[in-house]
């Protein structure tokens, strides 16, 4: 058999969804397990969305789009940005399938092999492999509990120092973390870059609409105009509207990466789902309430979550701000002499002992931290965190 390319080789499939397949399929089974580990909303996509969508079929919405996407969802994502402060014009948005292929068409528009891109650790699994894809190399910045899992403008400094760096990728609130910068954190990092005029930066506000305690979390080129030319912004709809399995997201950024954006998506996907963006365009629409409630359910479950986890000895663990994901420190219990060996072996014990999947910090390049996803019911987690507290003391 021919041999697989070297591109491909150099790419671990995604660990989150491994995770959630195997507690899955453990549940399949019988099994009664509880699991942290998958990054979608447990909620519906809102009845009006699906309607729209069903309504489009029935209209005949059902051919090819324009590669970048249909001109009126271009247009309401530009109008959409207006809540962030922030000017955006249709011909700057690109429509997707998910925020995923936002991501992936910028990397590969953007970056040559031998470029190198900061990518500040926890990050999102999905960074370091498609910096791969496009041949460039990631250059990881690592942040922890210390410094609340963000980059730090001295770090950043240091990190661009080196001259193969082309790129930056920030992500606020974060996956896995829910740390989100601040604006002024957010000027302080554009300072910096101001004296590195060549480097681009992805923004990925995925979880944008899903920060606790302000109704949106800051947009970068909002808060740092001089940046607009050389940000790419990416967001979408699985997480804010629930509708993950719609695969429909957006990049907005300079027209000319945009358009070379849309270039490489009419050689591959074409365009994203007809009446998927239909649906999105009644989902631009719907009442703010509706997510604002859905918001404070999650803001409850992080209450709930972070007190049961602080609870536990020996566990640190940050409160996040935003997104739905919770990155409490294990490593009192891992490393060399430790209970485990590494933080695989612990979630091994979690999966096995106490019946609950999380995802170990390994795979978002911080060995030692977990990641819990929140998106169910209260009473599930309080379940859960009782049977990993149970686990932990069953140690001593
Ligand atoms: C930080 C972050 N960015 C982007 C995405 C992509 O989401 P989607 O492709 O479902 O739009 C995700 C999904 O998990 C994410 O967590």
């Amino acid at each position: 058999m021919k041999q697989l390319s070297k591109r491909i080789q150099r790419v671990e499939p995604s660990p989150t969804l491994a995770i959630s397949a195997r507690a899955k399929a453990m549940k399949a089974e019988g099994i009664d397990i509880i699991s942290f580990g998958a990054g979608e909303p447990d909620f519906d996509t809102p009845e009006a969305v699906r309607e729209a969508a069903k309504r489009a079929i029935d209209e005949g919405k059902t051919r090819y789009t324009p590669a970048p996407g249909i001109a009126e969802l271009r247009d309401a994502v530009a109008k959409d940005y207006e809540r962030r402060q922030r000017s955006v014009e249709a011909h700057e948005v690109i429509i997707t399938v998910g925020g995923k292929q936002a991501l992936y068409n910028a990397t590969q528009v953007l970056f040559d092999p031998g470029d190198e891109v900061i990518v500040p650790a926890p990050y999102w699994v999905s960074y370091p492999a498609q910096l791969h894809l496009a041949g460039a190399t990631p250059k990881i910045v690592t942040t922890g509990v210390d410094d609340a899992y963000k980059m730090s403008p001295e770090k950043l400094d240091e990190a661009l120092a080196d001259s193969d760096v082309q790129g930056l990728i920030l992500c606020s609130p974060s996956n896995p973390t829910g740390a989100t910068y601040s604006v002024e954190e957010l000027r302080a990092l554009g300072e910096v870059l101001s004296n590195y005029r060549d480097v681009a930066v992805l923004y990925d506000a995925m979880y944008d609409r899903l920060c606790y305690d302000q109704a949106v979390a800051p947009d970068l080129v909002a808060t740092v105009p001089e940046l607009a030319n050389r940000v790419i912004t990416f967001n979408g709809f699985s997480k804010t509207y629930a509708m993950t399995g719609w695969r429909l997201g957006y990049a907005i950024g300079a027209a000319e990466v945009i358009a070379a954006m849309a270039t490489l998506q009419s050689q591959s996907t074409s365009n994203a789902t007809s009446f998927a963006q239909y649906g999105a365009l009644e989902a631009l629409k719907l009442d703010d309430e509706i997510i604002d409630e859905r918001r404070d359910a999650f803001e409850q479950r992080r209450d709930l979550i972070v007190s049961g986890l602080r609870a536990i000895d020996g566990v640190s663990c940050p409160s996040p701000s935003g997104a739905f994901y919770v990155f409490p420190d294990f490593s009192e219990f891992v490393g060399e002499g430790k209970d485990f060996a590494d933080d695989l072996k612990l979630t091994e014990y979690l999966l096995t002992e106490a019946e609950v999947a999380v995802v170990p910090g390994s795979a978002f390049g911080s060995p030692g931290g977990l990641r819990l996803a929140y998106a169910m019911d209260e009473s599930t987690i309080a379940e859960g965190i009782e049977r990993i507290t149970a686990a932990m003391e069953a140690l001593k």
